[in-house]
C-alpha cells in the first residue's frame, strides 16, 4: 500500500490490499479498519473523504491492513466483540463469541420463571465468559461459575467479568469440564468444541489459523466433548433444573442420544436465526 494522503486515498489503497488477500467485502472492511485507525466511527470516515491522515493514523491503518490481509479476524484485531449487547474482550486465546450462541442464552432464559431468584449457574467451556456473563446480566440474583481447560481463556473471562461489573457474581476456574466441581446447579450451559477434527483445516482462514484449536475440534466425529461433559452435567444438575447445550449443524439427534443415555431428557431443540438446530434444552429424567 502506498502512503495515502487523504481518507479517500487511504480507503482505496486499503480496499485494494484486502481484495487481493481474498477478503469478501474489502471496501466495507477498509472503512472499519480506517475507523479503528482514526479512532472514529466508520460513518465519519465515509463523511470526510478529503480529510488528511496524520502520520500515526497512516501507520496504524497500514498495520491493521497488513494483519487483516493475513486473514487475522477483525475481533482479534480490535480486541473485542459484542455479544448480547455487551462488549467482550477477545484475544487469540479464546473463541470469538458468535451471534448463533445467543440462542443458548435465549433458551436458558426462557426456562427461568423468576429472573430475580438466587440461582447457581455453571458454564462449561466458558471461553470469553460470554454465555455466563450474558445470563448474569439478565438474572440479577444469580451467581455463576465458568470453567475452561485453558488458563489463558480463564484470564480473559475474569477480565470480562470485571469490565462488565459482574466480578462479584462470577467465578472462573481452570478445569476439565465438571471434574472436581460440586453441585447442584439450577442452570448449566455449555458450548463445547464440536467441529470434526478433519474439518478444522478447511474452515475459513480466520477460524482455522487464528482461533484456538482447543475451542474448535471435537474429535473424529465432533462429539467427543459431549461424551465427556454430559456425565458431569447429569451429576451437577438439580432435579427439575435445565441444561442448555449448543450443537453443530446436524448434530442435534446424536447429542440428544448422548444426553438421554445419562438420564437427561431433551425437552426442546432451539434453532438459530438461520434455522439451524443450534441448542438442546434438557432436564434430568424423573421416574
Ligand atoms: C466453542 S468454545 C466456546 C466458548 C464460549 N463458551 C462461547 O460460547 O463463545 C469451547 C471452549 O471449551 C474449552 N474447552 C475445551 N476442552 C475443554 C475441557 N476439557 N474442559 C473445559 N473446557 C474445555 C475451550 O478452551 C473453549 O474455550
Amino acid at each position: 500500500m502506498t502512503a495515502p494522503g487523504t481518507i479517500a486515498e487511504a480507503l482505496d489503497g486499503a480496499a485494494r490490499s484486502l481484495a487481493e488477500a481474498g477478503i469478501g467485502e474489502p471496501r466495507m472492511e477498509a472503512r472499519l479498519l480506517a475507523g479503528h485507525a482514526l479512532r472514529v466511527d466508520p460513518a465519519v470516515v465515509l463523511g470526510h473523504p478529503e480529510r488528511a491522515l496524520t502520520r500515526i493514523e497512516r501507520t496504524r491503518l497500514a498495520v491493521l491492513v497488513r494483519r487483516r490481509a493475513r486473514r487475522e479476524p477483525i475481533a482479534q484485531l480490535f480486541g473485542e466483540r459484542e455479544f448480547w449487547s455487551l462488549k467482550f474482550k477477545v484475544t487469540a486465546d479464546v473463541l470469538t463469541p458468535r451471534p448463533d450462541s445467543e440462542t443458548v442464552v435465549e433458551a436458558a432464559l426462557a426456562g427461568v420463571p423468576d429472573r430475580g431468584a438466587p440461582l447457581r449457574l455453571l458454564d462449561l467451556g466458558t471461553g470469553t465468559g460470554c454465555l455466563l456473563l450474558a445470563l448474569l446480566s439478565e438474572l440479577e440474583g444469580a451467581q455463576g461459575l465458568g470453567v475452561d481447560i485453558s488458563p489463558a481463556a480463564v484470564k480473559v473471562a475474569r477480565a470480562n467479568a470485571a469490565a462488565l461489573g459482574f466480578a462479584d457474581r462470577a467465578t472462573f476456574r481452570t478445569g476439565d469440564w465438571g471434574r472436581g466441581i460440586r453441585g447442584p446447579f439450577d442452570l448449566i450451559v455449555a458450548n463445547p468444541p464440536y467441529i470434526p477434527s478433519s474439518a478444522v483445516e478447511s474452515l475459513e482462514p480466520e477460524v482455522a489459523r487464528f482461533e484456538p484449536r482447543r475451542a474448535l475440534s471435537g474429535g473424529v466425529d465432533g462429539l467427543d466433548c459431549y461424551r465427556r461433559l454430559v456425565p458431569d452435567v447429569a451429576r451437577l444438575l438439580k432435579p427439575g433444573a435445565t441444561a442448555v447445550v449448543e450443537v453443530g449443524a446436524g448434530q442435534a439427534a446424536r447429542v440428544s442420544a448422548i444426553l438421554a443415555g445419562h438420564g437427561l431428557h431433551p425437552v426442546a431443540i432451539q434453532a438459530d436465526l438461520s434455522g439451524i438446530e443450534r441448542c438442546l434444552i434438557a432436564t434430568p429424567h424423573v421416574d
